[in-house]
């Protein structure tokens, strides 16, 4: 069942590029120029049109993939979004008009604080748009619309191929939304399809590099607490990054905007502390390789996560380097997460844990 590999986890990261090519399969037009949701999603497109806002609410990974899809609709769709964590959503009265679509993110379709987000959005008057990875799931009875992530079965708790395919789901709901409301031209919409579609073999050319995350991961289990840093999108990664790490390794590790380190964090970088950090976005890539330059200066020790383009550049600023291939800024999530996975699996595997089954955690979480 675990189709020879040593784990589940190990086996659902390895499913990603086709994960990816399940999801986007017949919901990208033949001509390669746009995105049609219209046959599962049932929103008209005046409603389309007529949306104000957009509430992102989900719990742990799941919200970590919504992080990244506040970026993809506002720079697709130029809609504003807001995301938030189920526990936290309910209970701050959020301010929920008819036209407000409430998007919930959940790979079970089971958490109970999701549920419970979406009902109360519901009882607001919003529509409610799920993405989930299970068909008959409660969030997906009674969500308005439902936008199936098609990345199977997914058995270990960590999770990893669902991730990355709301990442997906994310993109091509970025791109029904643009052009429904026209805030992308055709030129725009080949481009980033073109780059979607390319991305399951990226994918592959990626995992071909396991073992050097292997050795890395290695290093670092042999450390008490790491930082991941990043900005933008690479911030998302980064959040996502060290959530998989303490749920699998029980390394403690904490996942900062790089801008924000020098506001009280640069305190805990001291010599030799593991440091992660993603520098993937060329509009801020000047301004995160000053936070590297900062975290070496105090002696960390230095991985950056970055694209080809960069990599000669960053190489001469930090101790290590793991290139992700070439893509658009806002896709890189669905590169970088890979390798951050493969870390927090090997670290795992290197310190002995039980990968497919953490301690103290549940895969599908129904109590509130
Ligand atoms: C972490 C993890 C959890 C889930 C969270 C939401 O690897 O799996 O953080 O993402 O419990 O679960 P779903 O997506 O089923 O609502």
């Amino acid at each position: 069942e675990k189709a020879g590999f040593d784990h589940f986890m190990l086996k659902e990261i390895y499913e990603q590029p086709k994960a990816y090519r399940e999801t986007m399969l017949g919901r990208i037009a033949e001509d390669g120029q746009s995105v049609n949701l219209s046959k599962e999603i049932e929103m008209s497109d005046d409603y389309v049109k007529s949306i104000s806002k957009i509430h992102i609410v989900a719990c742990g990974t799941a919200y970590h993939a919504g992080l990244v899809g506040k970026t993809v609709i506002e720079s697709l769709a130029r809609i504003p979004v807001e995301t938030d964590v189920a526990s936290e959503y309910r209970y701050r009265s959020p301010i929920i008009t008819p036209d407000t679509l409430v998007i919930v993110v959940s790979q079970s379709g089971e958490t109970a604080d999701t549920l419970a987000a979406m009902r109360e959005a519901q009882r607001n008057g919003a529509r409610v748009l799920a993405v989930t990875n299970v068909v008959g799931s409660s969030v997906a009875r009674e969500a308005n619309d439902v936008l199936v992530t098609w990345a199977g079965p997914e058995i270990a708790v960590a999770s990893t191929k669902a991730y990355s395919s709301q990442l997906i789901a994310f993109y091509l709901l970025g791109l029904h939304l643009a052009r429904v409301r026209g805030t992308q031209t055709t030129e725009q919409m080949t481009e980033i399809i073109h780059a979607l579609t390319a991305l399951p073999e990226q994918v592959e050319s990626i995992l071909e590099q396991a073992a050097v995350l292997k050795q890395v991961a290695e290093s670092m289990s042999h450390h008490q607490s790491l930082f991941f840093i990043g900005r933008g999108v690479d911030y998302a990664v980064a959040q996502e990054g060290s959530l998989k790490l303490k749920e699998i390794s029980y390394i403690h590790s904490e996942a900062y905007a790089a801008g924000e380190l020098k506001h009280g964090t640069l305190a805990l970088i001291e010599d030799g502390i593991p440091v992660i950090a993603l520098i993937s976005q060329e509009d801020l890539y000047e301004k995160t390789l000053s936070n590297i330059k900062e975290v070496k200066a105090r002696g960390a020790h230095v991985l950056a996560v970055t694209n080809q383009g960069f990599e000669a550049e960053v190489a001469k600023s930090v101790d290590e380097v793991f290139s992700i291939p070439k893509t658009l800024p806002v896709l890189t999530p669905a590169l970088s997460v890979v390798p951050l996975q493969l870390i927090s699996y090997y670290a795992s595997l290197a310190l002995g844990h039980d990968v497919d089954k953490p301690r103290n955690l549940a895969k599908s979480v129904t109590v509130e």
